[in-house]
């Protein structure tokens, strides 16, 4: 959840360290800081709140250097303060750290016994403290850091500076992510390509509990004390700053990419001509598959939720989806033959990884729908079908969620060929539905108008309900996920055929309920939800088209008529309003839309 970066440089890094802090921002946004050596001594600076902190900082007080690491922070094990920022130093090393070291108080207190005085509340400075003991104890960095690792429990990726040593960084990894960056006489390491691509595209990715000892014109790998190698891969990303356009804020831009980021994704699953998919080589056939497991976290566990619909109706292949949280310990059986599918706009998230590598130990074919071709999950799969929904910064998942159901979509209903479940006929109608989808998408961006009215209302609520059946069931979870994460009102999702079953209860003049409502088999039953919504008083805003509105709408609080789309289809249009609805409902609000308080993008600790 944290952003760390390090240079051992041949020029000043102060300001590189600090692009490469925007660009990890996304990973947490509680505190930052930068550590260099100067004459041999480590200096830093370090700041409570965004990254503008810091740069004001640094204005008053420059940090020169040619040698630093530097981190961007998600509190875990401290509180929010300039005192537990990163880095953490002693006299002799500095460090920063992205994950949890579960083990720390163990080893404070044997480092306090000896004597040792600690100056933060972090997990973090057991590492600084123990590297300090080593090196006390006349080790040189490289023998100290394999010394501390041996004694660490729990997630780590590290980057570590040592004091007379501006020629030298050790960076070290354990379930987070960390990668060497090749330059032209300076070496680089960084939580992730996005962070080192304004400093070079030559990236090399650690491996479980590999460490790295970081010259300026070598990166010598360690794992298990022996010299291994790492490939050097050329990545994509472009060194440019990702912008937010003339959007106001990362969200609004990239839900104004929703029609771009499914046309790109469609249009490496489609065979438009042939009205048919054109799966990815997969290794596996659907028709030897006797179950489908789908994990993921929050958005992406959503687009799980409505995959497992899609799989089952179109090619009646049994699927079980569970949040990687639940998963990865409930050791659940698997059958032989199965597989595993990973859903994850980062590819990092650490729940999620964890369940994809349980099931990979129950033997199952791993395959990740990912974003980031060249994330942690992506490296440990199997197969990736990746989404092309570009890079997404704000940490409201959207358009990536999109194209994640249009990869699901299209899975299904090559899965459904292939099992001999779904007629040429049926498959040519979806796909028609999916080549139709962006304009559609388009469409309903446009109906912002009405969405931002509806927005000041709901703004003004204290609990937000969201209803959905079937495929719109997750849809439901999805507008009550985001208007939490970004308004901060309380909203649950839920089915709406158990609304009798207790939350009708709920149901008051002050409620908003959100029906989640497109035309299709289950209409009538939706239908009777909101009729009992509106019996009790309460506040129904209708989703719908035009047949749900002409039926219902002049029964509705409030009403947003979308176009008409296959029903398979409608969760991916769906999506779009109950997202632009809390996006502006925050925005009546005032609060961060693009780093919520206490959130951060990707998830990479516990
Ligand atoms: C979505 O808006 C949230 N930011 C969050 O639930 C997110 O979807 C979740 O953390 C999973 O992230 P991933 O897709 O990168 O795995």
């Amino acid at each position: 959840m944290c952003g760390i970066i390090g240079i051992v440089g041949i020029n000043p890094v102060t300001p590189r360290l600090v692009e490469g802090l925007r660009r990890l921002e996304y990973r947490g946004y509680d505190s930052s800081g930068v550590a260099t050596l100067i004459n041999g001594h480590i200096d830093r600076r370090r700041a409570e709140g965004k990254l503008t902190n810091l740069e004001a900082r640094l204005g008053l007080e420059p940090l020169a250097g040619t040698t630093g690491i530097a981190h961007t922070r998600w509190a875990t094990h401290g509180g929010v303060s300039e005192r537990n920022a990163h880095p953490i130093a002693t006299d002799r090393v500095a460090v920063v750290h992205n994950g949890i070291i579960e083990n720390h108080r163990e080893l404070k207190a044997e480092l306090v016994a000896e004597g040792r005085r600690f100056d933060s509340d972090t997990d973090t400075e057991a590492v600084a403290q123990l590297l300090t003991s080593f090196l006390e104890r006349q080790m040189s960095p490289e023998e100290a850091m394999a010394a501390t690792m041996a004694r660490l429990k729990g997630a780590f990726a590290l980057v570590c500076l040592f004091a007379g040593r501006h020629d030298l960084l050790i960076g070290a990894r354990r379930n987070c992510p960390l990668a060497v960056g090749y330059g032209e006489g300076e070496m680089y390491l960084g939580s992730d390509a996005l962070a080192l691509a304004p400093l070079t595209r030559r990236i090399a990715y650690l491996e479980e509990d590999d460490w790295v000892v970081l010259r300026h014109d070598e990166a010598r790998v360690f794992n298990a004390g022996k010299p291994v190698t790492r490939e050097i891969k050329t990545t994509a990303l472009s060194g440019a700053m990702i912008g937010k356009g003339n959007h106001r804020h990362f969200m609004l831009k990239e839900m104004h990419e929703h029609p771009e980021a499914v046309s790109a994704t469609l249009r490496s699953y489609l065979d438009p001509a042939a009205r048919a998919v054109s799966p990815p080589s997969l290794p596996f056939d659907w028709k030897d598959v006797p179950r489908l497991t789908i994990t993921a976290c929050g958005t992406a566990y959503y687009a799980a939720q409505i995959g497992k619909y899609w799989f089952e109706r179109l090619a009646r292949l049994p699927v079980e989806t569970d949040i990687g949280s639940e998963f990865r310990y409930r050791e659940a059986p698997m059958p032989a033959g199965g597989v595993c599918m990973a859903v994850s706009q980062s590819g990092e998230t650490a729940d999620t990884l964890a369940a994809l590598r349980y099931a990979r130990s129950q033997g199952q074919t791993i395959l990740s729908i990912v974003n980031v071709k060249e994330s942690a999950m992506a490296r440990e799969s199997d197969v990736i079908v990746p989404t092309h929904a570009g890079p997404e910064i704000s940490v409201a998942s959207t358009k990536a969620f999109t194209a994640q159901l249009v990869v699901l979509l299209t899975l299904a209903i090559s899965a459904g060929r292939a099992r001999g479940t779904l007629s040429a006929a049926r498959e040519a109608e979806l796909v028609d539905a999916l080549i139709e989808l962006p304009s559609r998408l388009a469409e309903v961006l446009g109906s912002h108008e009405a969405i931002v009215a509806i927005a000041n209302k709901v703004a003004e609520a204290r609990d937000v309900l969201y209803l959905g059946r079937g495929t719109s069931y997750p849809i439901a979870l999805e507008g009550a996920l985001k208007l939490k994460e970004l308004s901060y009102i309380h909203a649950e999702g839920y089915p709406a055929g158990e609304l009798k079953h207790g939350p009708i209860a709920l149901i008051a003049e002050d409620v908003p309920v959100v029906f989640v409502a497109p035309t299709d088999e289950l209409a009538d039953k939706i239908a009777s939800a909101f009729e009992q919504v509106h019996a009790r008083g309460g506040k129904p805003i209708l989703f719908s088209d035009a047949a749900g509105i002409a039926r219902l709408g002049s029964k509705a609080f409030a009403s947003l008529c979308l176009p008409d789309v296959d029903p398979m289809v409608a969760p991916i249009l769906y999506a779009v309003p109950v997202q632009m609805l809390a996006y502006y409902a925050a925005l009546a609000k005032g609060t961060d839309i693009d780093q919520p308080r206490n959130l951060a993008k990707s998830v990479v600790v516990e």
